[in-house]
């Protein structure tokens, strides 16, 4: 697919990037902060800093540290919440705490945290970009732990939240930094508010769009593809979406093998099997993608008054999360 080329050619210049900035010593430390970027990952929100700077007419070369630096509190978060979820794998390896163990890991995401925020600094942008920037990724960070305390307040609690409550909650803990992703993208190339907030809006409806359809794979998707397993969610409880249609849709013996599995850590991988082969037999693929939907549309409006190659591509992006199995 054209749109994953794309991503993946911005990759390789991150990458480069990033693996210049994670250097030092103790070696360890830097090779558990360097184990899931070397590793994989999509590199989508430094893709996204990126081309909402050149949307508004910036520098590629302006966006680049801000673009590393978000992918590095991305990255941040993916340790942190394989230790919250009590996740073993991504990207087909061993999690950071799995292969390294909890106080490297702990460390390892705080020096991506850190990292972060010093690499913002070394942009060659006037003061007062650096201070928003600044200022914007910390508020982003701030979103980023309340949303992931209500997910695992959501997974602890026995009562089913609304569709709003779920849209808060990823709202938080996973649009936030999309959204910040493409209003430093803006910043990176201008002070107008309108543009910047255009950009925010935008990054925020996509993010929603990508939690929504991340939870899909999560119960539907293809470990050999998207390379983390599958049926997690349910088994840590998890209220996401496409887990709650499953539990209102679902009839006495269907119900009775989801639940079974739901919220039970000591749930038999046959038995977690056989719940995920339940909720797959409900047909619910096309009403979670519709909504989905929903929030790229909305995504899609933010933009509608920018013109170029730039917004084709971001608009593509859109497309791209909705319709994605990995
Ligand atoms: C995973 O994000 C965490 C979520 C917010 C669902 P990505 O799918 O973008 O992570 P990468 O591509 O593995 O880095
Ligand atoms: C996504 O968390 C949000 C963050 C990592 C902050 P999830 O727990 O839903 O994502 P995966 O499934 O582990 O990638
Ligand atoms: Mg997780
Ligand atoms: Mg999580």
């Amino acid at each position: 697919m054209k749109k994953t080329r794309q991503i993946e050619h911005n990759a390789k210049i991150v990458n480069k990037h990033l693996k210049s900035k994670l250097k030092g010593n103790p070696k360890k430390l830097y090779d558990a902060a360097g184990h899931l970027i070397v590793n994989g990952g999509k590199r989508l929100r430094p893709y996204m800093v990126i081309r909402s700077c050149q949307i508004l007419k910036g520098k590629v070369s302006n966006a680049m540290p801000t673009a590393s630096a978000v992918e590095m509190v991305h990255n941040f978060t993916l340790v942190h919440d394989d230790i919250m979820d009590n996740d073993e794998v991504r990207h087909g390896v061993p999690t950071v705490h799995k292969k390294f163990g909890m106080p490297i890991a702990i460390l390892a995401g705080d020096v991506l945290f850190s990292k972060a925020f010093q690499v913002i600094t070394e942009s060659k942008l006037s003061s007062n970009a650096t201070t928003q920037l600044v200022a914007r990724l910390a508020k982003a960070c701030v979103d980023v732990c309340e949303g992931q305390l209500l997910d695992v307040k959501m997974a602890e609690e026995q009562k089913i939240p609304s569709q709003a409550e779920y849209i808060t909650m990823i709202g938080k803990k996973t649009a936030a930094l999309f959204d910040v992703s493409c209003a430093m993208g803006a910043i990176c190339a201008t002070t107008k508010t309108e543009d910047i907030e255009n950009l925010s809006s935008f990054g925020k409806n996509l993010g929603i769009a990508f939690q929504i359809t991340d939870d899909l794979i999560g119960v539907m998707g293809d470990p050999k593809i998207t390379k983390k397993p599958v049926g997690n969610d349910l088994r840590e409880g998890k209220k996401s979406l496409p887990i709650l249609m499953a539990i209102k849709l679902a009839k006495d013996n269907e119900k009775r093998i989801i639940l079974k599995a739901f919220g039970n850590s000591k749930v038999s991988k046959k038995d977690l099997s056989k719940a995920v082969e339940a909720i797959r037999s409900l047909g619910i693929e096309e009403n979670v993608r519709k909504q989905a939907l929903k929030y790229a549309d909305k995504a899609e409006k933010s933009l509608s008054k920018y013109h170029g190659s730039a917004k084709i591509e971001m608009i593509s992006l859109l497309d791209f999360v909705v319709k994605r199995s990995v």
